[in-house]
């Protein structure tokens, strides 16, 4: 069976499209709705669930509701707003999730108040689908830390993968992964064999697609991490951490536990393999290089812990200052 994406929650055709939950796994169907009351309903009987979605869904709702609303005047408008704001806060009140995108909804509207009602409208869809949009990340990976790595479900991939089977991944920025190129060979096979969404860069794109915004986190495996968190892992990674760190990007590294080495106190005794010359003088056949130039060829290289945001194991998450 191909996988597909699983859409619990968007917008299409001027409605809101929720997964019903309530019939799965027996049925999959989706429902339309077009009134903030609904949307209330909906949340309160679980056909929406989980309290990222249930944020997601009340901001949609506020945003049917400015369309119900027949107010002519901002004034009416956010009475109306704050109506449906009351209804749909009043579903569930675990989920802080759903006070918070509610909260946000209404800033948006005030500060919308000297717009024309029909513009106060189009900028509450457009917070809602902001509000979606950030729940969902475009990810960047470096190497091949999934199933072929690990003879199993993938470290790096892993998330990636995770990710993608609920509904959270946008986009896999894929780095080719210079020189022996196990980005494109492997794990962009992977993606295409998997349905992933993904879009593979030479590794010196990296930075401008951080630059543009258009990187939520970086997560690579690796091949061995200190007892301090310094993590050896395919040559590129340290730049991708230095980047990252520039850009405000998080930075994991997903691993299994077996893959720290407490005896080494740092990331200076970790031994690095060198590779032959002739993995960097060529691409494939094809010479790229004189065949006298001198290379060095590192086949990996040591991100400082402090350049890493979280190691995932799967005895839990851990954050710096790193005690394992
Ligand atoms: O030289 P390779 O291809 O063996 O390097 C592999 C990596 O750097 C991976 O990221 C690492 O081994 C983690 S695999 C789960």
């Amino acid at each position: 069976m191909t996988p597909t994406t699983i859409n619990p929650v968007h917008w299409a055709d001027n409605g809101l499209v929720l997964l019903d939950q309530t019939l799965l796994p027996s049925r999959e169907v989706e429902r339309r709705y077009e009134r903030w009351e609904d949307v209330a309903d909906a949340i309160r009987t679980l056909v929406v669930r989980g309290a990222p979605a249930i944020g997601v869904a009340a901001a949609f709702g506020v945003a049917l509701a400015a369309r119900q609303s027949r107010a002519m005047g901002f004034d009416g408008l956010i009475a109306d707003l704050e109506l449906a704001i009351k209804g749909l806060a009043a579903t569930r009140p675990t989920a802080v999730n759903l006070f918070w995108a509610l909260e946000r909804m209404k800033q948006a509207a005030l500060a919308s108040r000297t717009l024309p009602i029909a513009e106060v409208r189009a900028r509450l869809l457009a917070e809602a689908e902001a509000i979606r949009g950030e729940d969902i990340a475009r990810i960047l990976t470096h190497c091949n830390a999934g199933a072929l790595a690990t003879a199993g479900y993938g470290t790096a991939l892993g998330v990636v993968r995770a990710a993608h089977a609920a509904g959270k991944l946008a986009l896999l920025w894929v780095d080719e992964t210079r020189p022996v190129m196990q980005g494109s060979r492997l794990t962009a096979w992977e993606c295409v064999r998997e349905g992933i969404p993904h879009r593979l860069i030479a590794d010196v794109v990296a930075a401008s697609v951080m630059a543009r915004g258009d990187v939520d986190l970086v997560v690579t495996g690796a091949d061995r991490i200190a007892a301090n968190g310094d993590t050896a892992n395919k040559i590129g990674t340290y730049s991708l951490a230095v980047l990252a760190a520039h850009h405000r990007v998080p930075f994991y590294i997903a691993a299994p536990f077996s893959t720290i080495d407490p005896t080494l106190a740092s990331g200076a005794e970790i031994p690095i393999e060198e590779r032959d010359a002739s993995e960097v003088r060529r691409v494939g056949a094809q010479p790229t290089a004189p065949g006298e130039s001198p290379v060095f060829n590192p086949a990996f290289d040591v991100t400082p812990a402090g350049l890493i945001t979280a190691i995932i194991t799967e005895r839990g998450v851990f954050r710096p200052p790193y005690r394992f």
